[in-house]
């Protein structure tokens, strides 16, 4: 069965990450993935049409049932502020993939994108061994670009405006590089 993780953090308040559940799915959250704003460098989402409550507890169940991906989100105390994904999750898989997505404006530019992505990058690496870890990202989204390169991603690769960017296993940046004073992860 595929291994489930969890981590906090503090930053200049209290974080966590675990794997989304079907409750967590809101009409706020809901509500990012239809912004044609938030979701403009997301393909598969901006693609998939509207979502609704029921189309996306869907999508977390057929998630939390596959063997190879998970979704996990950031809260701030109990408040969904992000979500990231990762696929390609299987023991013979040669690297993983991973996105982000900090839902709301008001909780961007704080460092929270940068910090997820390395939180979500450290479990990959140490609690389910994966050695590298991949994301595509549009060459007109700086922002994603300037958070995966914080988090210690470097670029492998161009093709048709799409950068290809990876971490690799023991070439991690410091905690404290992308803001994190504490960090405690688990595994069950
Ligand atoms: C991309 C995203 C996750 C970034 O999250 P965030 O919490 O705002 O990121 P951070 O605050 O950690 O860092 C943002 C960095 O991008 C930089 N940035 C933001 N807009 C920028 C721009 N237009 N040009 C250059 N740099 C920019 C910021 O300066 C900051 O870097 P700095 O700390 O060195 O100043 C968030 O904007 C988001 O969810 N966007 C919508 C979904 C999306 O595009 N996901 C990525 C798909 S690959």
């Amino acid at each position: 069965m595929k291994p489930r993780c969890w981590a906090e953090f503090e930053m200049t308040a209290h974080f966590g990450m675990r794997s989304l559940t079907v409750d967590d799915v809101s009409e706020a959250y809901v509500g990012w993935l239809n912004d044609p704003q938030t979701t403009r460098y997301m393909p598969c989402v901006a693609k998939s049409g509207p979502v609704t409550i029921e189309s996306q507890r869907d999508y977390v169940r057929w998630i939390l049932d596959s063997e190879d991906a998970c979704i996990m989100g950031l809260f701030r105390d109990s408040r969904l502020v992000g979500t990231s994904g990762a696929q390609r999750l299987g023991a013979d898989s040669e690297f993983a993939t991973i996105g982000v997505l900090i839902g709301s404006a008001d909780d961007r530019g704080r460092g929270l994108g940068t910090a997820f992505v390395w939180g979500v990058t450290e479990l990959l690496h140490s609690q389910l061994a994966m050695r590298e870890v991949r994301a595509t990202i549009a060459a007109t989204n700086p922002a994603s670009v300037a958070v995966f390169r914080k988090a210690g991603y470097s670029e492998c690769g161009e093709v048709d405006g799409v950068i290809t960017v990876r971490s690799v296993e023991g070439q991690r940046v410091e905690a404290a590089r992308v803001g994190i004073r504490g960090w405690r992860s688990f595994r069950a």
